[in-house]
C-alpha cells in the first residue's frame, strides 16, 4: 500500500494525486497554506485523506506563528483553523478532524507553546494511524459481503489514496482479497476528473485486483448485461437518516443499481456521519470552476461562452442504499438506529 501522506520532521509529504498515473510523486507541504491549496487543487483528495491533510495543516500552522504567549499562540491558531475549513465544504471528515484538534488546544490550556505544538503532532499522527486500522476493520466487515468470482462496480476513487492508506469501498475489495475471494472490478471513469480513470484503475491493478475501466455513461448497460454483481461507492458525508453524499454520479449509479435489482453497498467509516444532519437535503454540496467541464487534459473542448454547472457531488437517498458498511458493522435501515447504536457504544451522546 502507497502512505497517502506521511509527516518528515516537520513538514508533510503527500502523493501528487493530480500527477496520477503517469508520475507517482510527493510534494512537501511546508505552511498551512500548501495544505490548503492541496486539498483545493485535489492533490489530496477523498474525505478521510481532507481530513488527516487538516490536521497536519493546523500543525503546520502552529509552527508558522511567532508568539510565545499560549493564548496570542491559540488566538493566531484560529485563523490557521478557519483557512483549513474554508477549503472544501462537502466531506465531512474535514470538520470533524479540525474539531478533534481544536478540542487539543481547549484542553491545552496552562501549556507552553511548544508543549501545545507537540500535542497538535501527536493528535495528527493518531488520527493518521486510526485511520490505517479503522480502514481495514471496515473491509474485513464488508468483505464477508462479497463471495469468491464476484464482479464490483465503484464510482470515483475510494482507495488507499483516499485515506490514510487501503481505502473504504475498495478496502472492502483488498479484505476479501486477503480472505482468497477473486473479484473482478468495473471502475467508472469518474467525469469530469476522472478519479476512476487515473486514481481506482491505477491502485486496483496495482494491488493485483482485475480491473475493467469503463466510461460513466456505460454503468447502466453493463449492468443490464447482467456483468456485476453489486456495487460499492464511498462516501464524503452521511446524513442521520443514512442519504449518502458521494462523488457526482453516485446517485446515477445507485438508480441503475435498483433497476437492475442489484445491491447498492456504502463503505464509509463512523467520523463520516453527520449526525447532526436530518437528511441528505442539508449537506453541503460544492461547485468547482467551470474550466474541469469545458476542457479535457489541458485542451478547449466546449465554447468558451457556455453556461456550466459543476457540482462535486450528488446525494443518494437512503432509499437506494442497501447497506452502509463501516468499522462498527454493517448497518441496514433504518440507519439513523443503528448510527445511535453505534455512537452509544462509542460513549458518545
Ligand atoms: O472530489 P474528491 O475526489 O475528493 O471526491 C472523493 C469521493 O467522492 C470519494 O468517493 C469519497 O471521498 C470517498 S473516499 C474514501
Amino acid at each position: 500500500m502507497i502512505e497517502t501522506m506521511r509527516w518528515n520532521e516537520g513538514f508533510v509529504e503527500l502523493v501528487d494525486q493530480t500527477l496520477l498515473p503517469s508520475e507517482l510523486v510527493y510534494k512537501d507541504c511546508r505552511q498551512v497554506e500548501d495544505i490548503a491549496e492541496a486539498i483545493e487543487s485535489l492533490r489530496v483528495r477523498g474525505a478521510p485523506a481532507i481530513g488527516i491533510a487538516g490536521a497536519f495543516g493546523v500543525v503546520l500552522g502552529a509552527g508558522e506563528i511567532q508568539e510565545d504567549d499560549p493564548d496570542a499562540f491559540l488566538a493566531q491558531l484560529e485563523k490557521k483553523f478557519d483557512r483549513l475549513a474554508a477549503t472544501r465544504p462537502t466531506a465531512v471528515n474535514l470538520f470533524w478532524a479540525l474539531s478533534r484538534m481544536r478540542k487539543v488546544t481547549e484542553e491545552s490550556r496552562g501549556l507552553s507553546v511548544e508543549e501545545i505544538r507537540g500535542r497538535l503532532l501527536d493528535e495528527a499522527l493518531r488520527m493518521q494511524q486510526e485511520d490505517k486500522e479503522i480502514c481495514r476493520k471496515m473491509g474485513s466487515n464488508g468483505s464477508e459481503l462479497l463471495k469468491d468470482g464476484m464482479t464490483v462496480l465503484t464510482h470515483c476513487h475510494a482507495g488507499g489514496l483516499a485515506t490514510a492508506d487501503f481505502g473504504t469501498a475498495l478496502g472492502v475489495i483488498y479484505a476479501a482479497k486477503e480472505k482468497g475471494k477473486k473479484i473482478h472490478v468495473f471502475a467508472d471513469e469518474t467525469r469530469p476528473l476522472l478519479q476512476g480513470a487515473r486514481l481506482t484503475a491505477w491502485e486496483l491493478m496495482q494491488n493485483g485486483i482485475e480491473t475493467t475501466l469503463i466510461s460513466d455513461n456505460m454503468a447502466a448497460w453493463v449492468m443490464s448485461r447482467g456483468r456485476i454483481d453489486c456495487v460499492i461507492v464511498g462516501a464524503d458525508r452521511v446524513a442521520r437518516n443514512g442519504d449518502v453524499a458521494n462523488k457526482i454520479g453516485t446517485y446515477g449509479v445507485a438508480i441503475s443499481a435498483r433497476a437492475h435489482g442489484i445491491p447498492f453497498y456504502v463503505a464509509a467509516p463512523f467520523s463520516t456521519i453527520d449526525r447532526n444532519l436530518p437528511s441528505g437535503e442539508d449537506i453541503p454540496i460544492e461547485e468547482r470552476h467551470s474550466e474541469e467541464i469545458t476542457s479535457l487534459a489541458g485542451k478547449k473542448i466546449a465554447p468558451e461562452s457556455v453556461h456550466v454547472y459543476n457540482p462535486a457531488f450528488d446525494v443518494t437517498p437512503h432509499t437506494y442504499v442497501t447497506a452502509i458498511i463501516s468499522e462498527m458493522g454493517i448497518a441496514e435501515a433504518p440507519y439513523e438506529e443503528a448510527f445511535e447504536r453505534w455512537a452509544k457504544s462509542k460513549g458518545l451522546e
